[in-house]
């Protein structure tokens, strides 16, 4: 097994308000009753994440004091401040006590057209503040039934990181969701996300050191839920899941969080 604490990630995406992030909580508390949680961490190498969107960053921060898990956002500006209108910046997210941000989402991508290069300045600016960027790249279905999977995310991860030997020397996460995977019930087989994980991992080595590449966390995500996350987490190079739909429920990204417990003990 991986000597690398797994992570449990969930990304909201623009699901849940205030209220209803409040409710999450407190039932996420209840399914998660029967763990031992003040010393949780120190008997499971395991991280659990929550990505809402900002707006219940605050309250989540607070019903999360003192729980094992850590509040995220699912974007940010590359710049400190400035007249840009709507956005949010790596300083705001800090101050808010955020932890980790999601870079690059395919959403992001498709949506509000972000290039390596733009992801590559977020991570930077994520860095600066101590937050730690989760970069999502991924294929999408035309690409990989031409073969080209390997190569784009290969470009992906190129573009985004080879700007700034920094990001070598910090903690990135990378999520790797084929984009004919998210949200369409049809996940990518264990095998071929193991298959991409080390590649993921050799393209680090080239592009920072070996160190980097076998230290970096490399999640899978598209479509997983609480009866197939178990056989992603148990390949060699995949280190966690990012969940979308699956880990808007309380009961099923508690199911989820028990699966992982579980592999942690083997
Ligand atoms: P999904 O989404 O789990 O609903 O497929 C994953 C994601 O978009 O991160």
């Amino acid at each position: 097994m991986a000597q690398r604490p797994l992570c449990i990630a969930g990304n909201w995406k623009m699901f849940h308000t205030p209220k209803s992030s409040a409710q999450f909580v407190f039932s996420l508390k209840k399914h998660l009753s029967d763990l031992d949680f003040p010393s949780f961490q120190e008997k499971h190498p395991l991280d659990l994440l929550l990505f809402p969107p900002y707006t219940n960053i605050g309250v989540m921060q607070q019903l999360c004091t003192s729980y094992p898990i850590s509040i995220g956002a699912q974007n940010m500006h590359q710049k400190e401040e400035g007249a840009y209108t709507g956005e949010i910046s790596g300083i705001m997210l800090q101050e808010m006590g955020c932890s980790y941000v999601i870079i690059g989402h395919s959403e992001r991508r498709k949506y509000f057209f972000e290039e390596n290069s733009l992801l590559g300045e977020k991570i930077e600016a994520a860095l600066a503040q101590g937050i730690t960027p989760v970069y999502c790249v991924g294929e999408s279905e035309e690409e990989r039934t031409e073969g080209k999977a390997f190569d784009v995310v290969e470009k992906q991860l190129r573009e985004a990181l080879e700007s700034s030997s920094q990001i070598f020397k910090k903690e990135i996460l990378v999520a790797y969701e084929p984009v004919w995977a998210i949200g369409t019930g049809k996940n990518a087989t264990p095998e071929d996300a193991e298959d991409m994980a080390q590649h993921i991992r050799s393209v680090l080595k080239l592009l920072g050191n070996e160190a980097f590449g076998n230290s970096t966390r490399i999640l899978y995500g598209g479509s997983v839920k609480p009866n197939n996350i178990g056989s992603f987490l148990e390949k060699e190079n995949v280190d966690g899941a990012l969940i979308g739909g699956a880990s808007l429920d309380p009961e099923s990204y508690a199911s989820m969080v028990k699966v992982a417990m579980e592999i942690t003990q083997k």
